[in-house]
């Protein structure tokens, strides 16, 4: 019979909670023992694990956050507490690990793997960092920002205004991308390209000229601080412009359909990877596509936004 630890990692995604669920109820369908670890790499080091049951993650599907909790551990990025992590893993008799987190944490995720214990990932971040799929979560926190994108529309309308919105994403540009292309934003700003000020001023001076009452910018995290923007933008064209700041906003919140299904396909994913004897992969993929690609290949890469979205962006804004 195999023993699956299960644990979430890193900034919390809406899905976590179905990706949770899926682990554990296709686990045990296939007579696995799961145990759920508490708060992430800190309750790995610290022995936080429970055996979890059927209804131990039931009505949690529809639930944003994750119910066993997360954290950012810098005692798992030193050797002595991954050590111990595998130490209490050991202990438990449990041989498989599955992790649901972003960047860092599947990099944490292959570390383990060294150790001996198969290690599984599931990509799970709002910012949609990891290479080669797409991220439980991200779905949810554009529908996020989306709304917020509308709702600031309205007012940015009625009193003529230029509006920054900035979005999460400290190094992937993802977010602001889909956020700003479904919300008809004027300009969107990531971290991967250089901000070009100028063209930023002439589509707002542009849109003036036309009659727009509003102007848009979304601007993520990462790209550029959205004080000196909006002193720029003030200089450059003399509308009056203000910022609002999105921020944890985006990571809480009900689940989209999409990041539900994502998280039940790619739970079950992982544990038909475990009971298939393929360790240590990652589960990617985009909806109800899944398919296992090697830690290693993963934490090799760095995910690129699909930038001809901005390109379409740039065509359609003028
Ligand atoms: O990694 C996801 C993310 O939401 C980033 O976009 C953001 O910069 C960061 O987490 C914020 O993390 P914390 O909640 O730890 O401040």
């Amino acid at each position: 019979m195999h023993s699956i630890a299960v644990l979430t990692s890193g900034g919390d995604a809406p899905g976590m909670n179905a990706a949770i669920r899926a682990v554990v109820r296709a686990g045990i369908y296939n007579g696995c023992k799961v145990y759920g670890v508490y708060q992430g790499f800190e309750g790995l080091i610290a022995g936080q694990l429970k055996e979890m049951s059927l209804g131990s993650v039931a009505d949690i599907i529809h639930r944003g956050g994750t119910i066993l909790r997360t954290s950012r551990s810098q005692a798992f990025m030193t050797p002595e507490g991954r050590e111990k992590a595998k130490a209490n893993l050991d202990a438990a008799g449990i041989g498989n690990l599955v992790i649901i987190g972003g960047n860092g944490s599947l990099k944490g995720a292959l570390e383990i793997s060294r150790l001996g214990i198969n290690t599984i990932g599931i990509p799970a971040s709002i910012d949609n960092d990891v290479v080669y799929t797409r991220s439980i979560g991200f779905d949810s926190a554009v529908n996020t920002a989306l709304d917020a994108i509308n709702r600031i529309r309205d007012t940015a309308s009625s009193h003529g205004r230029v509006f920054i919105i900035q979005v999460m994403g400290h190094s992937c540009g993802e977010l602001a991308l889909f956020a700003g292309v479904a919300g008809g934003a004027e300009s969107i700003l990531i971290p991967e390209i250089e901000p070009d000020f100028d063209q930023i001023a002439l589509k707002i001076e542009n849109g003036l000229k036309r009659g727009k009452l509003h102007s848009i910018l979304v601007v993520a995290e990462g790209a550029y601080p959205v004080m000196e923007l909006q002193t720029i933008i003030q200089e450059k064209t003399g509308q009056d412009t203000r910022i609002t700041i999105l921020g944890h906003v985006q990571r809480g919140g009900t689940p989209t359909a999409v990041d539900r299904i994502m998280a039940s396909c790619m739970g079950k994913a992982a544990v038909d990877c475990i009971l298939d004897g393929r360790v240590n992969m990652m589960i990617s993929g985009v909806e109800e596509k899944t398919h296992a690609i090697p830690l290693g290949e993963v934490v090799k890469g760095t995910h690129t936004p699909e930038l001809n979205i901005l390109e379409i962006a740039r065509i359609l804004s003028t």
